[in-house]
């Protein structure tokens, strides 16, 4: 997922977003790329307890962190974000890492993170997660680390994000950048192959549908177009760059916050006070908290169920000949596979050469009967589609725009030769997004509409995608029909990361 997944730009494409200098040279090229062009990505979770500081500066020289200052230039680029836990083992001191937000200092694993996710309730894992709970976190909490027991296996402290153009380089850099931690004392504890490559000029997740259409368009005065025009707010995906970036305005017209430190600290890095209270500098500005989930997809179940219940369907129905696991399955996500959305009236026209992005559900698809009130799509961004009426769709729209997520996944695990076999290859998403507020945009996409039981006017059921096993509404004229989806998705593990700037980066590495 992520912008550009749905490479080789085709003719009149509309020109992309970019950040304005001096925030260009200052932030992660992750931010405005997906790096589309760089098809093969290594993404290594690093373990760095009592190893200090100095490993971060080894690392950049290894892998240099890539700008978003000029990436077309990058034959290869790299992103490194820190967990809470990884910060403090930095020697990052308390005082600063109680100025983070408090979801990323508690982590995923406290629990009513895991409830809010649907991770964990009442003590017990849920089916959407793996057996015996998650691999891999930040773990134990910064508050109580005295007493807290660890909650997964592994520990993660950074993750490191390398892009190539190339497999084979991007092992034979990864396996570089290693040898060059170890004897800092800092190890890959876990490590996944990354990519997005293309099957008819197409970035597809592993159920075989297209991925990484539909992202929130940053506006704001440090923000241009790639053409070099000023950018406008795009009225269906705009959002103010504050929303992805922290210390630039958000959609509740502030700053958003993040972290900082004492001005006295000035000497250790170009760190601004802009945005930071009065006597700190802002180590957060153009930095961003990056959510990372490692979800295993299961490919023969979700084929095999849905064909299931087509057959289940067509058994009762004379006039479902229509239903096939395709149809189904388009339902579930309320796209086609070539990423076209599913309206009552037939796909629309294509926008810029690529599927059209540019629409609410209010005006033509009120009711679902093209794309279902429940599809993953719908429950993810409703648009204006939770407006009760025609009057109030423009304010639902902007509701909803103000929980948009800015998508930067990738696929791990090999291709699928035959979708209706259990080949036992583990295989998944690594879903990344960045945001500002993690439970104002993440945790409510996860917690309100997508694990929602009573979203729209549905009863009693959630994402038919990601959400666990349990029925599914699919509203045809003049019938409603119902199809029990199983689990297709669980989490291996997950954390809440920041994402610095690089002025930031400089300052942990001096610490
Ligand atoms: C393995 C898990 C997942 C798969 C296979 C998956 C797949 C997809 C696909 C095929 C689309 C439609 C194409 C597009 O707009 O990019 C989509 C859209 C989207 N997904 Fe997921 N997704 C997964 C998990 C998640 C999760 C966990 C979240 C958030 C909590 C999420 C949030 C979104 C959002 C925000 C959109 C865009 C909706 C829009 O603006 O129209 N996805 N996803």
């Amino acid at each position: 997922m992520g912008e550009g997944s749905m490479t080789q730009p085709p003719l009149n494409r509309r020109p992309s977003w970019r950040l304005a200098p001096p925030d260009d040279a200052r932030t992660q090229g992750v931010v405005v790329s997906g790096f589309s062009d760089l098809p093969w990505a290594e993404a290594l979770f690093l373990y760095a307890k009592d190893s200090g500081a100095a490993w971060i500066n080894a690392l950049r020289a290894a892998a240099p962190i890539t700008n978003a200052a000029g990436k077309e230039k990058e034959a290869r680029a790299a992103a490194l974000a820190f967990t809470c836990t990884g910060l403090a083992s930095v020697g990052l001191p308390y005082e600063v890492l109680e100025t983070f937000s408090p979801q990323f200092r508690e982590g995923m694993y406290q629990e009513d993170r895991l409830r809010r996710l649907g991770d964990k309730i009442d003590g017990e894992w849920q089916s959407t997660v793996i057996r015996g709970g998650p691999i891999w976190s930040g773990n134990v909490p910064i508050e109580q680390p005295a007493t807290a027991t660890p909650s997964t296996p592994v520990t993660v402290h950074a993750l490191l994000l390398l892009y190539d153009k190339d497999q084979a380089d991007a092992q034979r850099w990864a396996a570089e950048v290693g040898q060059t931690l170890a004897p800092l004392g800092v190890t890959i504890v876990r490590q996944l192959s990354l990519d997005l490559r293309l099957d008819k000029r197409i970035g597809r997740e592993h159920f075989g549908f297209a991925d990484g259409l539909s992202q929130p368009i940053p506006f704001g005065p440090s923000v241009v177009l790639s053409d070099g025009r000023p950018s406008e707010r795009d009225p269906w995906h705009g959002v103010p760059l504050g929303e992805i970036l922290l210390g630039h305005e958000n959609a509740h017209s502030e700053k958003a916050p993040g972290p900082f430190i004492p001005t006295d600290e000035k000497a250790r890095a170009d760190l601004l006070p802009e945005g930071a209270p009065e006597g700190f500098l802002n180590l957060g500005l153009n930095g961003s908290y990056m959510v990372a989930r490692e979800l295993r997809q299961y490919v023969a179940s979700f084929w095999q169920s849905l064909r299931t219940g087509a057959e289940r369907i067509r058994a009762h129905d004379p006039n479902a000949a229509h239903v096939t696991a395709e149809w189904l399955a388009e339902r579930v996500i309320g796209r086609n596979v070539d990423g076209h959305l599913l309206c009552p009236s037939g796909f629309p026209a294509a926008q810029d050469g690529l599927p059209q992005n540019d629409f609410g559900f209010m005006r033509d698809d009120r009711y679902g009967h093209g794309c279902p009130l429940g599809s993953h799509v719908r429950r993810a961004n409703p648009r204006d589609g939770l407006a009760k009426d025609a009057a109030s769709a423009q304010t639902l729209l902007d509701a909803s725009n103000n929980h948009r997520i800015l998508r930067r996944g990738r696929k791990f695990g090999g291709p699928v030769d035959d979708r209706y076999r259990d080949d036992q290859q583990e295989r998944g998403l690594l879903f990344m997004c960045l945001n500002s507020d993690i439970a104002r945009q993440f945790e409510f996409v996860q917690q309100t509409w997508i694990l929602n039981r009573n979203f729209a006017t549905l009863f009693d059921e959630t994402d038919p995608l990601v959400g666990p096993k349990g029925p599914f509404t699919v509203r045809e004229q003049p019938l409603r029909r119902i199809v029990e989806v199983e689990t297709f998705v669980q989490s291996a593990g997950g954390e809440y990361f920041f994402l610095p700037s690089i002025p930031a980066l400089d300052y942990l590495g001096r610490l």
